[in-house]
């Protein structure tokens, strides 16, 4: 089984922690944020890795930084707005936020020319970021960033064609652009922790499941530029020189460190290792990395991770805007939105009779999941539906219409917050 970040399949997701060791996004890793949003309460934001990492530096005050992209293939839709409301919550409570126009990767995977691309990403795309109120941050084009190209073909230098054809299922006829995509993604998201960017610090990635497969990639590339590896076993860590340059000085500051944060056990100089009974291992390796960059530039803390179940097409499959009767756009019309949402699919029960006596089915219900994805944000009177609807004191006409009293409002308002949005692109792009 691979995730094939390409193609628009439905994921069953319960099989994602099990076969790529993603983990349970649980409420002890949310729950003392700040205003704990809706996407984490209602488990739509559902699996992570290394969340920790975040979570110490949120509680600390520490440096940390988000580094998301976005793909400009087409109309921006309901799916792609989790993103931005994550990217939102997450600047509102401190966070750097970095976004990346991935227009070579467009033009790598979807055959758009980079011009297309640009004005895709800017129309569809940053307009409705500002308008739905992302403030000023840093947005940036893949194809303009030296840096990220930089990155992703020095990087590739740890990475060899079997590997990369194990996770991506690449064939011969592969297009070499297509290759290239995941190095590129890899220079998106660990360029943010070069000097230049703010440095070395936690960097956040949040995506849908469909991207673990380039974090996994990421996470790799990184951990083999890294000179030490860390190896925790029970109460104890190893600390392991992997380089053959340098391992004196590596270990006397591994075993320096090593003492700060703990109690160095033995260095056994013939192994390179140092062994530690240490307890706080996210602030070794961060220490580690940070002396690790005296003698590499390509040191990198392993980014973190959160994945987002994606929304359902209005037919019950996955939304794309390659099935545009199926899928919202933030840019619809409210009378093609009132189309769209008359024809969806729903939980409802065969007629009305049927329905007040044994209730509709929301788990099963497009529009219930409209509200769940953040149409309605206050859980009270998600609940409420949900219970009346079980109940089969609500009917689908009258939740329809309902659904479309709200979308209608946050279209139009969306669609005036674009105009005065225009005008502030500049302030975003860099
Ligand atoms: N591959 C992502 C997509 O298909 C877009 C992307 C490019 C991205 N660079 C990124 C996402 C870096 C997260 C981080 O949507
Ligand atoms: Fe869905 Fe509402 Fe019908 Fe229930 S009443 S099945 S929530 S549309």
């Amino acid at each position: 089984m691979i995730i094939d970040p390409w193609s628009s399949e439905k994921y069953e997701y319960e099989k994602l922690f099990e076969n790529f060791g993603i983990e349970r996004f649980t409420p002890n890793l949310w729950n003392d944020l700040p205003n704990a949003p809706f996407f984490f309460r209602r488990n739509i934001v559902f699996g992570h890795r290394d969340f920790d990492k975040i979570k110490r530096a949120i509680n600390s005050n520490g440096k940390w930084a988000i580094l998301t992209g976005l793909m400009p293939s087409g109309k921006m839709h309901f799916g792609h707005k989790i993103v931005i409301d994550q990217v939102i919550y997450y600047q509102s409570i401190g966070a750097d936020i970095n976004i990346a126009v991935a227009d070579i990767e467009a033009y790598a995977t979807r055959g758009f020319s980079l011009k297309e691309a640009e004005r895709l990403a800017i129309e569809e795309y940053i307009v409705n970021y500002i308008a739905l109120g992302l403030k000023p941050c840093r947005i940036y084009f893949q194809s303009r960033n030296e840096d990220v190209k930089d990155l992703a073909y020095l990087l590739a230098k740890k990475a060899n064609l079997s590997q990369v054809n194990a996770i991506y299922g690449f064939q011969g006829s592969t297009n070499m652009t297509h290759v290239f995509a995941p190095f590129i993604q890899t220079g998106d998201i660990l360029h943010v922790q070069m000097e230049k960017y703010g440095g070395l610090r936690p960097t956040l990635v949040p995506v849908g499941v469909d991207q673990d497969p380039h974090i996994r990639f990421c996470r790799d590339l990184a951990d083999a530029h890294r000179l030490y590896s860390i190896i925790p076993k029970n109460e104890k860590v190893g600390i392991f020189v992997k380089t053959d340059e340098n391992v004196k000085e590596l270990l006397n500051i591994a075993e320096d460190i090593a003492g700060e944060h703990g109690e160095v056990l033995e260095r056994i100089d013939s192994y390179k290792a140092v062994y530690a009974r240490i307890k706080d291992i996210i602030s070794l390796d961060y220490e580690l990395a940070e002396a690790e960059r005296k003698f590499s530039e390509h040191i990198f803390l392993l980014p973190s991770s959160t994945y987002h179940r994606f929304i359902s097409g209005l037919d019950g499959n996955k939304m794309s805007s390659s099935k545009p009767q199926y899928a919202l756009f933030l840019t619809d019309e409210p009378s093609d939105a009132r189309k769209k949402i008359w024809a969806a699919k729903t939980g409802g029960a065969i007629s009305a009779e049927e329905q007040k006596k044994h209730g509709g089915k929301p788990e099963e219900c497009m529009i219930y999941e409209l509200f769940t994805y953040g149409l309605i944000r206050e859980d009270k009177e998600l609940e409420d539906i949900y219970r009346r609807c079980k109940e089969g004191s609500l009917l689908c006409g009258q939740c329809k219409k309902y659904a479309f009293q709200l979308l209608e409002e946050f279209l139009n308002e969306l669609k005036e917050k674009r105009d005065n949005a225009r005008e502030r692109i500049k302030e975003y792009l860099h």
